[in-house]
């Protein structure tokens, strides 16, 4: 289920808002521009691969290709595993995109399994959207975000592209990210409710 916290963006952020309720989420994402969709979820895909994802959820991937004319789609996942190298990779996986940048191109991303927080910084405020199983999230080319997959991340993601370029962010130089409570803060929080 989906979980968004509102912070203000100044030197010592304030959440505004956290909340569960769908509606409220939507409501609240629709003011700043930015869309979260929900698919029915297969069950039965935890040690699935990347073609198997994509199979699985065939109908509506090819849905929002047609809808929305995206060229290339991939699965990006990440799963905890015991292999030597896993935390320096994670390590790395996790900070690639920790810090404030933009897109030439919507960031859309379909949550097959595991999560992840989007942080998108609109308006003076910052909407970190903590997005789990069966949420479609697209992020407008443009947006100043940030994504943080944890300390120990383990998500599987469908992404839509509107050209197979590769992933580009421009960073903001913004230090923004550092003062906004990470993905291990506003789970934990969550859990204690
Ligand atoms: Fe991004």
């Amino acid at each position: 289920m989906t979980y968004l916290t509102v912070y203000t963006d100044g030197d010592a952020p304030d959440a505004l808002l956290r909340t569960e309720d769908g509606a409220e989420i939507a409501t609240a994402l629709k003011e700043v521009g930015v869309r979260l969709r929900h698919w029915p979820t297969v069950e039965g895909l935890d040690d699935a691969g990347p073609e198997e994802i994509l199979n699985a959820y065939r109908e509506e991937v090819a849905r929002v290709v047609a809808e929305e004319g995206y060229t290339f789609v991939d699965v990006a996942q990440l799963r905890p595993d015991d292999s030597p190298d896993w935390p320096e990779r994670s390590r790395a996986a996790r900070a690639k995109f920790l810090a404030e940048h933009t897109h030439d191109d919507d960031e859309v991303r379909f949550f097959a399994g595991g999560s992840g927080i989007f942080y998108l910084h609109i308006d003076g405020k910052v909407h970190a959207v903590l997005c789990e199983a069966g949420d479609l999230l697209s992020v407008p080319a443009g947006t100043t975000h940030w994504f943080d997959m944890g300390t120990r991340p383990d998500f599987t993601a469908i992404r839509f592209f509107h050209d197979d370029d590769g992933w580009v962010g421009d960073f903001t130089g913004d230090p923004i990210a550092s003062r906004i409570p990470d993905f291990d803060t506003i789970t934990a929080g969550r859990a204690q409710g």
